[in-house]
This record gives C-alpha cells, sequence and structure tokens, in this order.
C-alpha cells in the first residue's frame, strides 16, 4: 500500500513547547524533526505526559524563517514521537513543501510506494500518484487526492448502511446548519427506504436527468421534488410547480408553452407560459398521468432538443428547463388504455423516486408524529406530548393518507387537547387498541411466511443464492435484503 503523503529524511531542529497546568506555565524543550510530511513530522523526543496530546512546535526552516505551529501526538515509540500538523495555513503550508520538495531523495524512486522508476515520472505508474513536484498546482491535487484516500481507508470499516446513515446525517443534521443548505431541514425519516429516497435525491439533483416522482397521495412528492432543485446548481433560479389536473384541457397548452399577441381570439397580449418563466430552473408537472395526449407529445419533444413552442410562434426558443415530474396513478395501465403516451414515460422513468408509502416505514410514522407534535405545540405555545396509548396507536394505524393525513390529525390533536397528554381519542384515530390484541396485522402475516419460505429454500438449494432466487421467483438482490431483514 502507498504512503498518502511524501515524507522526507531531515534533520531538522524544533523546539517543542508544552503546556504545563492548563497554561500556567509552558516548558520550551529542543529537539529534532527526522522526518518531516505535510501532515505531520517525527522528532526524536521522549513522548510528554499522557495529557498534553498537543503540543507547540517552533521550527525555523532555511530561507523561510521562524514558524510556530500545533501539533498532535498520534503515536509513541520508543525513537520518539509521531505528530500530526494542526493549524498550518496556507503559507506555511506552501514553505514547508518548498522544503520537504528539496529534502527528497533525487533517485528517481516513487516516495508515495517506493517504486524505483527509471525516469522522472508525472504519475507513478504503478501506485497513480502524481509526482509534478513543481507544478503549481501539486499541493491542491495532493490533499484532494490524499483525503479521498483517507475517506477511503477509513470508510472500509463501515457498512453500506452505516454510509447511508452518515450520508443521512450529514444531510439532515449537518447540512441543516449550514444557513443556505437547509433543504432536507423538514424532510423526516430514518427508516431504510426513505434513507434510499435522500440518497437517490442525492445522486439525482446535480444532473438535469428528468426524473418521476411516484407515490401514494401525501407521501412527499411535491418536497422530493423542492429537496432535488434546492440541491441543484439550479438552486437559485425558479422552481415552478404546476398541478396538470387543476387546470382545464383547453388553457393547459398556454398555461405551459405559452402564446403570441394574436394567436387566437382573445389573445391580446404575449403570455410567457411556466416553461419559460422556468429558464434556468426547474419545472413540477404535478399529476402528468392528466395530461392530455397532444400535451405529452409536445413535452416530448420538448424533452428532446429543449426548444419552446410558443402557441402562435413562428419557430422556436430554446430554453433550459429541468423537468420533475409526479404521479400517484399507474401509468403503465394508462398507457394500456391508451391514455398515456410510451415513449414520454420511458424518457420519464429512467429516473425514477418511488415514495413509499407511510405504513411501510416502519418507524417513521412514530418519528414524524412526534415531529409535528413539537412543531405545532411550537408554533402555539403548548407543552404536549402522546401518552404511551397513542404512540402504540399511531404504531398500528396505516395512515392511508399519509405524512398529510399525520400532519391533519397531529395539527387537530394539539388544538383539541385539554392537558399536555395526547391521548388516542385525541388523534381520532378509529381503531380500538384492544381489537387489534392477538391479531396479526397482514404485514407480520406476511413477514412470517416470507421468512419460512426464505428458510425452507435456502435449506433446500443449500444456500446457493442464484438457485433460491429461481425457486422463489425473484431476483438475487431480492434475496440478500430478505436474508439482511431476516437475519438469515
Ligand atoms: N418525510 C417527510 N417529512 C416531513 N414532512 C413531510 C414528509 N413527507 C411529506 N411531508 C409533508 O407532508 C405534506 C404532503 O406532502 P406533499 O405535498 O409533498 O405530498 P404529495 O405526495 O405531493 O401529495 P399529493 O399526492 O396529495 O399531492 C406536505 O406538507 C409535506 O411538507
Ligand atoms: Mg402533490
Amino acid at each position: 500500500m502507498s504512503r498518502l503523503d511524501v515524507r522526507c529524511e531531515v534533520d531538522l531542529p524544533v523546539n517543542i513547547l508544552i503546556d504545563n497546568n492548563g497554561g500556567k506555565g509552558i516548558t520550551e524543550k529542543r529537539s529534532r524533526f527526522t522526518s518531516l510530511s505535510l501532515s505531520g513530522g517525527f522528532i526524536n523526543f521522549p513522548a510528554p505526559p499522557a495529557e498534553n496530546k498537543i503540543i507547540g512546535l517552533k521550527y525555523d526552516l532555511p530561507r523561510h524563517g521562524e514558524f510556530e505551529i500545533l501539533g498532535q501526538i498520534v503515536r509513541t515509540e520508543e525513537q520518539g514521537i509521531a505528530t500530526r500538523f494542526y493549524n498550518l495555513n496556507r503559507d506555511a503550508k506552501i514553505k514547508l513543501w518548498d522544503y520537504i520538495r528539496d529534502n527528497i531523495r533525487d533517485d528517481l524512486s516513487c516516495p508515495y510506494c517506493g517504486k524505483k522508476n527509471n525516469q522522472k515520472l508525472r504519475k507513478c505508474d504503478r501506485c497513480g500518484w502524481s509526482l509534478n513536484f513543481y507544478s503549481q498546482d501539486y499541493i491542491i491535487e495532493h490533499e484532494k487526492e490524499s483525503f479521498h484516500k483517507r475517506l477511503l481507508q477509513k470508510s472500509k470499516d463501515f457498512s453500506i448502511e452505516d454510509i447511508y446513515k452518515i450520508l443521512n446525517y450529514i444531510d439532515v443534521e449537518i447540512i441543516k446548519i449550514g444557513k443556505n443548505l437547509d433543504i432536507n431541514e423538514e424532510f423526516v425519516g430514518s427508516s431504510e427506504s426513505i434513507l434510499n429516497v435522500f440518497s437517490m435525491i442525492r445522486k439525482v439533483a446535480p444532473t438535469d436527468i428528468p426524473v418521476l416522482i411516484t407515490g401514494e397521495s401525501g407521501t412527499g412528492k411535491e418536497l422530493t421534488a423542492t429537496a432535488i432543485h434546492e440541491r441543484s446548481p439550479r438552486r437559485n433560479k425558479p422552481f415552478v410547480p404546476i398541478n396538470c389536473a387543476a387546470i382545464p384541457e383547453n388553457l393547459l397548452e398556454a398555461e405551459l408553452f405559452g402564446y403570441t399577441k394574436g394567436s387566437f381570439t382573445g389573445a391580446h397580449t404575449d403570455k410567457i407560459g411556466k416553461f419559460e418563466y422556468a429558464d434556468g430552473g426547474t419545472i413540477f408537472l404535478d399529476e402528468i398521468g392528466e395530461l392530455p395526449v397532444n400535451l405529452q407529445s409536445k413535452l416530448l419533444r420538448f424533452l428532446e432538443d429543449n426548444i419552446l413552442e410558443k402557441i402562435g410562434a413562428n419557430g422556436g426558443k430554446k430554453v433550459d428547463v429541468r423537468l420533475i415530474a409526479a404521479t400517484n396513478t399507474d401509468l403503465k395501465s394508462a398507457i394500456a388504455k391508451g391514455l398515456f403516451r410510451k415513449d414520454l414515460f420511458y424518457r420519464l422513468d429512467a429516473f425514477n423516486i418511488a415514495l413509499p408509502p407511510v405504513r411501510e416505514r416502519g418507524e417513521d410514522r412514530v418519528i414524524l408524529a412526534r415531529y409535528f407534535l413539537n412543531k405545532f405545540s411550537r408554533e402555539m405555545n403548548l407543552s404536549r406530548s402522546f401518552t404511551s396509548e397513542a404512540i402504540e396507536t399511531i404504531r398500528n394505524y396505516d395512515w392511508p393518507g399519509n405524512v398529510r393525513e399525520i400532519i391533519n390529525k397531529v395539527r387537530r390533536a394539539v388544538v383539541m387537547s385539554k392537558g399536555p397528554d395526547i391521548t388516542p381519542a385525541e388523534l381520532d384515530i378509529n381503531i380500538p387498541p384492544m381489537e387489534m390484541e392477538g391479531v396479526k396485522s397482514l404485514k407480520e402475516v406476511r413477514c412470517t411466511i416470507e421468512k419460512q419460505k426464505l428458510i425452507e429454500a435456502m435449506k433446500h438449494c443449500n444456500s446457493n443464492i442464484s438457485k433460491v432466487a429461481r425457486v422463489l421467483g425473484i431476483s438475487r438482490p431480492s434475496v440478500y435484503s430478505l436474508r439482511r431483514k431476516y437475519n438469515i
């Protein structure tokens, strides 16, 4: 494995500053760096007491003068201590690199992996590191690459689920701290299915690929569309939502594409359509299944060349618009009935984000309910919490209206509540918890059968995943995900 830094042997005096008793006195001792890299150095010095992990380092670089920086002791050895530099500013870094470069052994071997080359190379052909040390961008390139490699090394200990959790944590918890990046502040959830949605949003947002968002009513289709827009390079340009079902068919074309003055009776002035208005930004066509077939053809043409055809205009106009569409109907059955164009469907379906209904998001329903309870209590300056029976009811209810239903029920409960506790009755959910006792939900029954069949198939097929997939009539990835789900 290659090093992540160019390290050179040196013999450079350094003064070590050790803080005694939390700043009451500093001891200064002389020693020597025996090796140096951009990220740290090895010092021929006995380790100070364990509490002094951070030490001051004062050194004179020939031609560049004196520097004082902080170092963290990362390893103690018989010959001394390995330190990582703490607060190297740009200037100190450039000068240090100047010094290191002068001290690299000039024997043509790669200082990262040690490969002996017989001529000067720009890039090591074994480890791939840039050896172009005199290039102006060397430090920037080096830092970028070594950061990636360090991250890769660290992430080896993480499972893919851990990485999803970290990404989601960064999205939801850390990015929202940044003032301009708080787009996910209100996108709540930590179930595997919703983490998958977050991951798809992250992947597709920086591109211009059209996106089709599907999901039952109230699952967050519009929220997803805004999250994509706000994470995209288009975030400072308009996000233009339009509900295809809400506008009469005869007005929809004008609304979307605009018209020129005099193009039909009543067109007294030019009208800018939503596509033109969204230029540089994103258009969100909600309920795309309701788009009349003639407009579907026009939309498809637009997706091919980005040329906007205004009603009554001679020729088109190029606009730069990203399309996000959403539907809660089954477009495939609309295709079968001749109501939706197949070619448009495949164009949109290239990137499909399918939002799971709340009943398939496990504990998220409780997380969502608590989130909205806090939100509304804060807004109404009240202190409210759910009783344990209320939590149980939230868990057992299927939420056919999805997140919107959670919002409505929780808001109503906060408004109607007389005391600090919100009970199932105040939530107005009609499943008496007693009746549920002993009765297994459909989901539980399905899980039990799924698990049992998987165990049987694994036994029968000697754990050969391809065979198991064939026997059960599912894909191999589905077998893997079922094994993970049931810990088999
Ligand atoms: N994961 C979530 N976290 C927090 N709020 C959410 C979440 N998902 C949806 N919401 C909220 O629920 C409400 C409904 O969401 P949205 O309008 O995006 O759903 P929709 O799928 O477009 O619904 P419809 O099909 O009825 O148009 C909105 O107020 C939205 O902000
Ligand atoms: Mg919607």
